[in-house]
């Protein structure tokens, strides 16, 4: 059973989907951790609601990023957590979590990359006029949604999407396929850390 920590800064509909995906065992996973940089995010209340402990900071009360990574990794140790899973945190991550996490860190993004990274994922796809987008799943290095890519899935753009419409239809495609593509990764990496 892998101990999870989800970073996450807003709705935190891929943590409810993690989380419930933990209950009904499709996923051997324990989110024992919420690490959220935005007070009041909805998120905060999924956790409660969930019994998931969080930690919330706010990056100005720190004089640089190193500082405010360096007090989530005592966190992250504090709660033995294996595997930091990012589900909608707007922030890069830095090195002080990336070198003691390499290859323990995962990303979701809503786009077939390496298109439209970056924030707005699915507003960039609607102005470029693709019709075909979709989501990936990705270990994280030091770049903007740059990592080995560890799975994907199209997302037909349909006449007269908003950035609503196209959103909704992606976000139906993470919350099955997130848990799935943990479950796997979980299962090849056995061992404990
Ligand atoms: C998701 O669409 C994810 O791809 C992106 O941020 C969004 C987070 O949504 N990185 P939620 O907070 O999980 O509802």
């Amino acid at each position: 059973m892998k101990r999870i920590a989800v970073f996450a800064s807003g709705n935190g509909s891929n943590f409810q989907a993690i989380c419930d995906a933990a209950k009904e065992g499709r996923l051997d996973a324990e989110p024992v951790l919420v690490v959220c940089d935005k007070a009041g995010a909805f998120v905060l209340e999924r956790a409660a609601a969930e019994g998931v402990d969080a930690f919330t900071f706010s990056a100005k009360d720190y004089p640089d990023k190193a500082s405010y990574e360096q007090e989530i990794l005592r966190r992250l140790n504090e709660y033995r957590v294996d595997f930091i899973i990012l589900a909608g945190y707007m922030r890069l991550i830095g090195p002080t979590l990336i070198q003691p996490y390499a290859e323990r860190i995962v990303n979701i993004h809503p786009s077939l990359l390496p298109a439209f990274p970056g924030k707005d994922a699915v507003g960039q796809s609607l102005q470029a006029g693709v019709k075909v987008t979709g989501l990936t799943i990705h270990y994280v290095d030091e770049g903007m949604d740059t990592g080995p890519i560890l799975a994907q899935q199209a997302v037909p753009v349909l006449d007269g999407d908003t950035r609503d419409s196209l959103q909704e239809r992606i976000q139906k495609k993470e919350h099955e396929l997130y848990p799935e593509v943990l479950q796997q990764l979980f299962r090849k990496k056995q061992h404990t850390y």
